[in-house]
């Protein structure tokens, strides 16, 4: 992650650097105890609630959830990248680093591409500012509706119509066609090598760090095929992973704590323009679990607005799944026939949008829709379909809610839905954000102190595993916090936050760190939290065993005897734990 500087020189930098020196810059702040606090800039707010911690080099906002340390501040704040950062960091210190801006040979091939691809978008975006209002791109961007504003937000850009425009101007900045290639942007003919893209609008797709990853291209008229031209996979741009417009509307998402996802790059910005600046698009493909689980970062809450076609409707139905199973509480918003986002805002407004928007349908409406409810093998099919999507869920008050939403949309005694629905998987399922789980978590509290405290984080490592834990950011931490005080680079949670596998991992380190522990006795509160854990996994681990030991006795298996020897064997582990808990 640390990319070209040498690492060891990164933790330099980051312990020697003052954060508090660095956020003054741009934000106003007030000592408070230990801390400074200010108000936060990354959400408005009128009391503050943003708070930088000198002593662990780390800042966090209790309002928008943002955090981290020197480097992803200025990351975020200034649109940096980490390298900008940690030179922008080390300057302020007096500190000469190695020259790094040249000599593709020495960084990583990823390293490589996002600067190809940052270039590019750099480039579509000039051409496009320079083309004259009665060029056809610019006639058509206006036809769209498309603002100066969005155009610079979005870096919108314009690939031109000769055959290697973007080839020549690669090779001014010493970028060879063959990484073009690698990038998806340019194609090698039977003579010579041309742009892959010629004579569309260009949308590029930010990565959740800002970074550029790849294209969608918009032909201009109706007789270039195909419509959008999209970037091929690389080893920075997975379809599957990625959303548009996720780095502009994260702010709103995360503050709302709901997003809305469309099919199309188009509906996702003029959805923007009109208002409603919480909208994400999949780039051409099925949604995926991958783009659940991104979403699932920034928001609890989601409505698929689809078009309003067959194909749409079908997409949507196939969109619910990933959704319900990333825990998300999720509704649909169907348009009149005929109509995708796009063309609703601007034929009506964005606040008849938002109007909507606040009456979604359920899903139980949305899959009655779909069938015709009056011949009883297709009621038997939606039903079906209906118990099928909401057993993925594992949040058991979704569960009941969709459940009720059910009865209350489709003709059928409750006598009929009960025995498709299987028993939720999990016993104690909790949304992830849900006030218990905020504070009561016996993994993230054991992590916080962890985080805090050497000697605690040493005593875990003793007495628990990490596949003991169920929440994989907290187990990743566990881990990480663990191998960096043995490893020898830089240890604090400021490094640990550099280190963090992504965004969300990072975020976590921050929120748990910032606050100071008032508590007494954290020693034996670990030791508590950890008897918890062990606890829940042995309940897992023993209703599991009961699982297998009915269908045992159902089935008369002769694994009946070795199964109940290991139900046993937990049920004295667990009284040990009860014996030492005491
Ligand atoms: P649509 O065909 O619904 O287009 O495709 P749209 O979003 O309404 O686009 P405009 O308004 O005509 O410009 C929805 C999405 O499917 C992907 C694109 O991501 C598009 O935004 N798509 C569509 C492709 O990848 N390739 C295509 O040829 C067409
Ligand atoms: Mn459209």
């Amino acid at each position: 992650m640390t990319g070209r500087i040498p690492e060891e020189l990164v933790d330099t930098i980051r312990a020697q650097a003052d954060i508090v020196d660095v956020v003054s810059d741009f934000v106003t702040l007030k000592k408070t105890g230990k801390n400074y606090s200010g108000l936060c800039p990354f959400h408005n707010e009128k009391t503050p609630s943003f708070s930088v911690n000198p002593e662990r080099q780390i800042f966090h906002c209790f309002g928008c959830g943002k955090g981290g340390n020197v480097f992803t501040f200025l990351m975020e704040h200034e649109k940096m990248t980490f390298i900008e950062a940690v030179r922008n960091v080390a300057g302020r210190l007096n500190i000469v680093l190695p020259d790094t801006s040249r000599g593709q040979g020495e960084s990583s091939e990823a390293e490589s591409l996002a600067r190809v691809t940052q270039f590019a978008a750099r480039f579509f975006h000039e051409q496009l500012l320079s083309c004259p209002t009665d060029s056809p791109v610019r006639e058509y961007v206006a036809r769209r509706g498309l603002s100066d504003t969005t155009i610079h937000t979005f870096l919108i850009g314009y690939a031109p119509e000769g055959w290697d425009t973007l080839i020549h101007a690669a090779r001014r900045q010493d970028i060879g066609a063959d990484w073009l290639e690698k990038a998806g942007l340019a194609k090698a003919g039977n003579q010579r090598t041309y742009d892959a893209f010629r004579n569309r609008l260009m949308f590029p797709i930010l990565g959740p760090g800002g970074r550029v990853v790849g294209f969608g291209g918009r032909a201009l008229s109706d007789e270039d095929q195909p419509k959008y031209l999209n970037s091929p996979e690389s080893p920075i741009y997975h379809k599957s992973r990625e959303v548009y417009g996720l780095y502009q509307s994260r702010e709103a998402i995360r503050r709302v704590g709901s997003v809305v996802i469309v099919e199309g790059y188009m509906d996702m910005l003029s959805l923007y323009q009109h208002g409603i600046d919480t909208a994400i698009a999949t780039c051409g493909t099925a949604l995926t679990r991958d783009h659940a689980r991104l979403v699932g970062r920034y928001a609890r809450e989601v409505t698929l607005v689809y078009d309003s076609d067959t194909a749409g409707t079908r997409a949507a139905l196939r969109g619910i799944e990933p959704l319900v199973e990333a825990g998300l509480w999720t509704r649909i918003l169907q348009l009149p026939a005929g109509e995708d986002p796009d063309t609703f805002v601007r034929k009506h407004s964005g606040e008849a949008f938002r109007k909507r928007l606040g009456h979604p349908d359920s899903i139980a409406d949305f899959v009655a829709d779909q069938f015709d409810l009056s011949q009883a093998d297709v009621r038997e099919e939606a039903l079906k379909t209906l118990a099928g999507l909401i057993n993925k869920t594992a949040d058991l008050r979704h569960r009941e809610r969709y459940i009720e939403e059910s009865y209350a949309r489709l003709p059928v005694p409750q006598s009929l839905l009960a025995p498709i629905l299987r028993r939720p998987k999990t016993e104690h399922a909790q949304p992830p954000g849900s006030q218990k789980t905020r504070f009561e978590d016996p993994e993230r509290e054991l992590v916080r102190l962890m985080l805090q405290d050497v000697e605690i984080a040493f005593i875990a490592e003793e007495l628990v595993h990490p596949d003991e834990f169920t929440g994989d950011a907290y187990r990743t931490i566990f881990q990480q916090r663990l191998d960096s005080l043995k490893g020898d680079g830089a240890s604090g949670p400021a490094a640990l936050i550099d280190q963090a596998r992504d965004e969300e991992t990072a975020r976590i380190i921050s929120e748990l760190t910032a606050s100071e522990d008032t508590g007494a006795d954290p020693e034996s509160r670990a030791r508590d939290y950890i008897a918890r854990i062990k606890r829940d996994r042995l309940k897992r681990e023993m209703a599991e065993l009961m699982k297998k030991i009915h269908l045992a006795q159902e089935t008369g298996d002769d694994s009946l005897g070795e199964t109940l020897a290991a139900l046993q064997q937990l049920k004295r582990e667990e009284q040990a734990l009860r014996r030492t808990a005491e």
